[in-house]
Order: structure tokens, then C-alpha cells, then sequence
């Protein structure tokens, strides 16, 4: 079962930028990083690598194709086809490369923040040219927009980076919406690249639906790409996937050099094939943070009355309105310097991100509470 480690000990055993980047007076709740130790069957499967000294290189997905299609079979009910299966290094990498090598130089890429700032570098890195279409607000979410996305397509765009569910504001696509998606793909001959890599951490309740299908039932190309690194707490072993919607969906990935196979890591890829069979430990996993978002939505509540807060439908980032407290368009900023608190800066998401901030809730909720004290002392004017 999932064992959370004490904060106090998480900044001595720890290495990663979460536990470096800030000083001691500072909660570090922005890095996308669990603070949950690692699923013992994982830790296993990496020893045991360790022990075989098998530290040499990978040319395929090997056994982690029907590792994947097990747990997605089971979880959603998508049959995945292990022959339409590709790894490399990390879900950013598949990204890129998948544009680099699916649409022209120059290309218009459609993304929908606010969302995952990477998208915007990947675009950059894949030298094409991000077309924004926002969220929608649906009054206790977001959803997209799918009129907005229709005339970015019949503009030109050649792309569109799907992230689902969508980092930050947790929201999980419903199936209508990505059906309609998939039609105006098809119609538009537009390659959509779908991040998936928090769907693992759906929580109960909330349908999550694979893309890939609904783009080959359509007649879209799609490529999806996941990996266990954000379910599992897995972001440093380098491993992900990419997975064809279909044949001619995977000519795109048959054309990369295979070096962008051959730098993923064996014990990333070991630690992922472990980590598809770790369901109780997802699940155990996926109730703490449901439970920690019921305690962060009564601080805020309570403590923060005017301040909107977004329950997500999947992950642990619960994406938080501080507009009505006058913070300016930046509250992280603020929070940082006068509550002692990391966030993440809502403008790191694009412009639709203004007022906003983002909130890891994969910790421990005393450290929420303690969060949340901090927050509300620093905002409430002294009488
Ligand atoms: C939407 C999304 N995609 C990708 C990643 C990173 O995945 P990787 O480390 O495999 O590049 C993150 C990390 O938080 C994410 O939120």
C-alpha cells in the first residue's frame, strides 16, 4: 500500500529540483513530484536490474507493449495492439519528436491552455507555431472548444496537442467531446498528439477515454503518449510511450532515428512494466489525493472565502482562482514571497492562467493545512 514519507525526511533523502530549488522556510507545492514512497514491486524490478548488471541499451518496447495493454484493457477498455508501440526517453521527448517528424517545418500546432507549459516549448523546439484555443468554462470546469478548434483546423493548423486529462486545470475530456475532436481531425487531415500520462490517476467515477481508438474509428491520425513516470512517481527513470492510432499513424513514428529508441532507459522501462501491474497501489494512491483535495477545498473554504478552487477529475493539481483577492495577475509570486508557499505560477499556462495557481496534492495534508494557514495569514490584512 502507499506510504507516505515525512515531510522532514523527504528533504534529506531527496535529490530532485522539488526538494532543491527552494530554502527550508519554503512548502515546495509546485514540482509535479508524489510524496509517496516508490510501490515496492517497483523498487524490485529496479534492484533486480541492479543485481543483473543490466544497465545496456533498448531497441524496442519489448515486454512493456503487453504491459500497457493489459492495464489499458483492464482500466478503459481499450484493446492496445503491442505491434502499434514505440518507447523513448519521456512523454516531452515523444512530443517533440512526433511533431518533428509528423507535420511540416513552420506548421500551425493548436494547443488549449491553460495547459502544460512544455507544450509551448516542444512546439518551439519542433519548430512550428503554437495557435492557442482556450479552455471553456462550463461553470464548475473546463471543456474545449471545439468552434475555436474547427477554425484554428480550417485556418491551416497541422497539429493539435491534446492533453488528457489536462495539466493544470485536471480536467478529463468527455467522450463526446473527443469524438468530435477525432471528426474534425479527420475532416481537416489534422495529426493530434494526445498526452496521457495522468490517466492513470483518474479518479473514481469520472470516465476517462482513450483517443486513440476514437481516432481510427474516425479516420484521424493520432499518436498517444503515456508512460507510468506521473501514476507511479516514475519521472526520473526515462521511459514512455508512444502508441499509433493506427498503421498510417505509426509511418510517423517508423521515421525517427532510432536513437530516440535507444536513450530510453532499461530501468525505466522495467520500472514501467512493474508499475502497469501496480494497481492496488494506484488506487490506495488515488485515494489519498481524493481525500486531500476534500481537506484543500474546506481550507479554502473556510480560510480563503472568494477564492474559487478546482477539484481535478484525475492527478493530484488542483488549480486554484486567487483572483478575488486582489493578488494581481500573479498570485504565486506574492504567495512565494509573503506566505513562504511554491505554487505554480497560473501564467506559466498561458494567458488564461492570470490570477491563477497550481497546487501539488500529493503530500501530506498536515502540509496542506500548514499551506493554507501561511496563505491566509499573509492575505488577511492585519487589524
Ligand atoms: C501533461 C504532462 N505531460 C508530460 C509530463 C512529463 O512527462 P515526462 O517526464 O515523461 O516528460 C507532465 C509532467 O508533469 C505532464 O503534466
Amino acid at each position: 500500500m502507499t506510504v507516505l514519507v515525512p515531510f522532514d525526511e523527504l528533504r534529506e533523502r531527496r535529490s530532485s529540483v522539488k526538494w532543491t530549488r527552494y530554502g527550508r522556510d519554503i512548502l515546495p507545492l509546485s514540482v509535479a513530484e508524489m510524496d509517496y514512497e516508490v510501490a515496492e514491486p517497483i523498487a524490485d524490478a529496479i534492484i533486480d536490474r541492479i543485481r543483473a548488471s543490466d544497465f545496456g541499451y533498448i531497441d524496442a518496447a519489448g515486454p512493456l507493449a503487453p504491459a500497457f495493454a493489459r492495464f489499458a484493457a483492464d482500466r478503459w477498455g481499450w484493446q492496445v495492439d503491442p505491434s502499434l508501440v514505440r518507447v523513448t526517453t519521456d512523454v516531452s521527448v515523444g512530443l517533440v519528436e512526433t511533431l518533428r517528424y509528423g507535420v511540416p517545418v513552420g506548421s500551425q500546432v493548436v494547443v488549449t491552455p491553460p495547459v502544460y507549459t512544455p507544450f509551448y516549448e516542444v512546439i518551439e523546439e519542433a519548430r512550428g507555431d503554437a495557435v492557442s484555443v482556450p479552455l471553456v468554462p462550463t461553470g464548475d470546469g473546463w471543456a474545449l472548444d471545439l468552434d475555436g478548434i474547427e477554425s484554428a483546423f480550417a485556418a491551416g493548423a497541422k497539429a493539435f496537442l491534446l492533453c488528457n486529462p489536462q495539466n493544470p486545470t485536471g480536467t478529463v475530456h468527455s467522450r463526446d467531446a473527443l469524438e468530435s475532436l477525432a471528426a474534425l481531425a479527420a475532416r481537416y487531415g489534422v495529426l493530434v498528439i494526445s498526452d496521457e500520462v495522468h490517466a492513470p490517476l483518474t479518479r473514481p467515477g469520472v470516465d476517462f477515454t482513450p483517443f486513440a481508438p476514437l481516432a481510427a474509428s474516425a479516420g484521424a491520425r493520432a499518436v498517444c503518449l503515456t508512460s507510468a513516470s506521473k501514476g507511479w512517481n516514475l519521472a526520473g527513470l526515462k521511459c514512455a510511450m508512444l502508441i499509433a492510432a493506427d498503421e498510417s499513424s505509426l509511418e510517423i513514428l517508423d521515421r525517427f532515428p532510432d536513437e530516440v529508441t535507444c536513450r530510453t532507459s532499461i530501468l525505466g522501462l522495467h520500472a514501467n512494466i512493474a508499475a502497469f501491474e501496480c494497481v492496488d497501489w494506484l488506487d490506495d494512491t488515488i485515494s489519498r489525493i481524493v481525500a486531500n483535495d476534500a481537506h484543500v477545498a474546506a481550507l479554502i473554504a473556510e480560510k480563503l472565502p472568494g477564492v474559487r478552487y478546482y477539484s481535478p477529475q484525475a492527478s493530484y493539481l488542483g488549480w486554484i482562482d486567487f483572483s478575488a483577492l486582489d493578488l494581481g495577475d500573479d498570485p504565486a509570486a506574492r504567495l512565494l514571497d509573503e506566505a513562504r508557499v511554491a505554487l505554480n505560477s497560473g501564467l506559466q499556462y498561458g494567458d488564461s492562467g492570470k490570477g491563477f495557481a497550481r497546487i501539488n496534492l500529493a503530500c501530506d495534508p498536515e502540509i496542506l493545512t500548514e499551506a493554507f494557514r501561511r496563505i491566509a495569514a499573509a492575505v488577511t490584512p492585519a487589524r
